[in-house]
């Protein structure tokens, strides 16, 4: 349907077009009658058919008549800015538009003088705690990859912000986006909204096999290449890239997309041209500007970009995945081999898709077949409108059965339906303090209720809900989260602070746990780290067989340590040994300890390291505010740890390093220089500091701002000193 022809106002239609965005797809086309009467709808569509526009079109119609606010949730960080850039466009039509992906503990008032917020499922869980007045004023509430709702970390919190929404505002429209799945009419009948299906696709996605030479697709052609077949994945690649095609790999490991990103090196350079040499290496140029640490192990990325390949996994640098998401963007990159983290609804300009695994490991259960859902989902990345007229996704079989095998079980097969997680209790407890904390529920009925609304109530019968629900309160009574009050429940203190601070309630109950015993001993920095280490919020490393260091280390430590160490050779004993060995990183990173030291010593990625700091300081701010609230002794101790964890820095650069732009690279190059504390360097000539290795004229100018210090600037004299 032209654009022209479509019920939108003129501006809207001229935005559209000016983006190239001529038509409606057909299944767009379908949508958008339901969407502007203001009900609530279920896009089950193929990817790259066009979901994320419906939703647009919704909210800016929706707003630019009406006013209010529009909230669009996404599952990832990387998403999130790709639909903050796409609704960026419709700006001139005095929309406004926010994007907030950062703190859970914080109510960010910053986002109320938005109009659209886009953000991660986990953030707005975190605004509805905090109590925002302006999710009041939602008129639209876009949830995009709402098939989610399977994923057991993920899908909770998505349920629970649907149904508290749709309770504190009935009139808020839904808009839920979701890949094929096989109950979709179950999602739309929750929902109570319109459900459009299809299975059309803007880019003809053509799935096929390759096996003995040969790609059999599923519409019953069949392409030859030729070669070594024992080189199937070098022949696909070659051949892609050769037609001027980009090729997305994806692999079940993170060690795997290293040791092909280097197989396949070689042979996409082969295939570049000079201008494109000369494009990457600029390229390469602003990958080592992001790491101002070499890290030996990302050194190895920089030499396959040079190649124009790249891998991608959530252990990288999130600027460096960044960049190599850019680049191949750019078509400067000509093959990506990732793990199925870039399978989530991310547009990139991959032609064929090769998808190496069919299976992964699974920690209970070994290697078990990947669900035809992500299967789906990886294919999904190839053929993207805008940057391809046709798109493959290309398995390799070993021989005829496993084709067949494919065939069957993949490419012709249904995708599977999806479940509520929010059962678990793990889940539950965590949500429902958050209701009775907000007192969005009062009473065992308002519980109910709520769970009641909840897809979860709708897959589950109502003796097994009562019974979850009823041992998830047990346990928050039990541990005075909530207490009884006579005409219902009200949440203790600990309660309120633990919803809003968004943690689980068992770390929060582990953590005072810590900090009880922290008043009797002599504690260390480990004391503490250990303890957040112990909370299931923390994602603890692998023990792996030379690890028995930890176990070691572990008896010269225990003393300091905020728990009791459990009996050698049970499963608690190694769970322990886990949050111990992460400790140690830890306690490595705020010793100063390099990234390349950190990377070999745990055999992780510096991602991780990020990752895992970042985790460490939500905890210790956690800990810190129970530490408050309880009158601990332990809050200056947990105040310069956390900015130790945050900084990777021993105590001796906390001076320094309040700085802004100052790391810990930078201040303890100003350390070296016997510059130990801020008062150290007042007075100091500017020509002094800019001497000194990894400062600089940019960054002493700015120290010296920082200080006040603006008449020092371009001239040596001691004034201040001197007086
Ligand atoms: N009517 C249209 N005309 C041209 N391009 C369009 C149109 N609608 C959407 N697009 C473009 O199609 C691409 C895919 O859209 P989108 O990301 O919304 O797909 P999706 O359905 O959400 O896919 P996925 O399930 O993979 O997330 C985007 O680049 C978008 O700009
Ligand atoms: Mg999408």
């Amino acid at each position: 349907m032209k654009i022209e022809h479509v019920a939108l106002d003129s501006q809207i239609q001229d935005i559209l077009v000016k983006q190239g965005i001529t038509e409606l797809y057909p299944p767009q086309a379908d949508a958008l009658p339901y969407v502007l009467r203001g009900e609530h709808v279920v896009l089950s569509i193929p990817t790259a058919a066009g979901k994320s526009l419906v939703a647009y079109l919704a909210i800016v119609q929706r707003l630019t008549h009406e006013g209010g606010k529009a909230l669009y949730i996404v599952p990832l960080r990387a998403l999130a800015r790709e639909k903050y850039e796409d609704l960026k466009a419709f700006t001139s039509l005095g929309i406004t538009v926010g994007i907030s992906t950062g703190d859970l503990d914080e109510s960010d008032i910053r986002l109320s003088k938005y109009d659209v917020i886009v953000c991660t499922s986990e953030k707005a869980d975190s605004l509805l705690r905090h109590g925002m007045r302006w999710l009041d004023k939602i008129k639209v509430l876009v949830i995009d990859e709402i098939h989610l709702i399977h994923d057991p970390t993920r899908g909770p919190a998505l349920e629970v912000i649907i149904a508290q929404i749709k309770a504190r505002n009935p009139a808020t429209q839904l808009i839920a986006l979701s890949a094929t799945i096989k109950n979709a009419v179950e999602l739309a009948d929750w929902l109570g909204g319109k459900l459009v299906l299809s299975d059309w696709r803007p880019v003809v996605l053509k799935e096929g096999v390759f096996f003995q030479n040969t790609i059999k697709y599923n519409d019953g052609s069949t392409k030859c290449i030729t070669g070594d077949t024992k080189q199937a994945l070098e022949l696909l690649v070659q051949e892609s890239v050769h037609d001027g095609g980009q090729t997305l790999v994806f692999v079940n490991n993170r060690k795997s997309t290293v040791s092909l990103a280097n197989r396949l090196s070689p042979v996409v350079a082969d295939l570049l041209t000079e201008a494109e040499k000369k494009d990457l290496k600029k390229l390469v140029h602003s990958m080592k500007r992001e790491q101002p640490e070499a890290v030996g192990i990302e050194q190895s990325l920089v030499q396959s970009v040079e190649h124009g390949v790249a891998f991608h996994h959530a252990g990288l640098e999130s600027s460096h995945r960044r960049l190599v998401e850019q680049g191949f963007k750019d078509h400067l990159i000509k093959c990506i081999i990732a793990t199925p983290t870039l399978a989530a609804g991310v547009n990139i300009p991959a032609r064929r898709v090769i998808i190496r695994d069919l299976w992964r490991y699974d920690g209970n259960f070994g290697m078990t077949p990947i669900p035809i859902l992500e299967y789906k989902q990886q294919a999904g990345r190839a053929g993207r409108p805008r940057y391809d007229t046709v798109g493959e996704a290309i398995t390799i079989a070993k021989d005829g059965n496993q084709r067949d095998h494919i065939f069957y079980n993949y490419i012709l097969a249904d995708t599977e339906p999806i479940y509520s997680k929010l059962g678990s209790q793990a889940a539950l407890r965590m949500h429902l303090l958050a209701a009775v904390a907000t007192q969005f529920v009062h009473d065992t009925e308002g519980m109910y209720r709520f769970i009641q609304s909840t897809f979860y109530a709708y897959q589950t019968d109502e003796f097994t809900i009562k019974k979850e629900v009823d041992e998830a309160v047990e346990f928050l009574l039990e541990h005075q989260l909530i207490e009884q009050v006579s005409n219902g429940y009200v949440s203790t203190l600990f309660g309120s602070r633990t919803s809003a601070l968004y943690i689980d309630p068992l770390s929060a109950i582990r953590l005072k746990t810590a900090l009880e015993q922290s008043n009797t001993k002599q504690t260390t920095p480990l004391s503490f780290l250990h303890a957040v280490c112990s909370t299931p919020d923390v994602r603890s490393l692998y023990l792996r067989g030379a690890d028995s260091w930890v176990e070691e280390k572990a008896e010269r430590v225990k003393q300091s340590l905020l728990r009791d160490v459990p009996l050698a050779s049970t499963d608690e004993y190694e769970w322990f040994l886990s949050d111990l060995k992460t400790a140690f990183l830890l306690e490595d990173w705020i010793e100063e300890q390099s990234y390349d030291a950190l990377v070999q010593k745990y055999s992780i990625w510096p991602g991780d390291v990020h990752t895992l700091v970042e985790m460490a300081e939500w905890l210790l701010h956690a800990a810190r505010e129970f530490a408050r609230m309880y009158n601990f002794s332990s809050v200056t101790d947990l105040t310069n740890l956390l900015v130790r964890v945050q900084n990777g820095c021993k105590e001796e650069l906390l001076s320094l390093i309040s700085l802004k732009g100052i790391g810990r690279v930078r201040a303890r190059a100003l350390y070296r220089e016997g510059f130990k504390t801020i008062n150290d360097l007042r007075g100091v000539p500017l020509e002094r500091l800019a001497k000194i290795k990894m400062i600089g004229k940019t960054v002493a100018k700015n120290i010296k701002q920082q200080l006040g210090e603006d008449d020092l600037l371009g001239n040596t004299t001691l004034k201040r000193s001197k007086r």
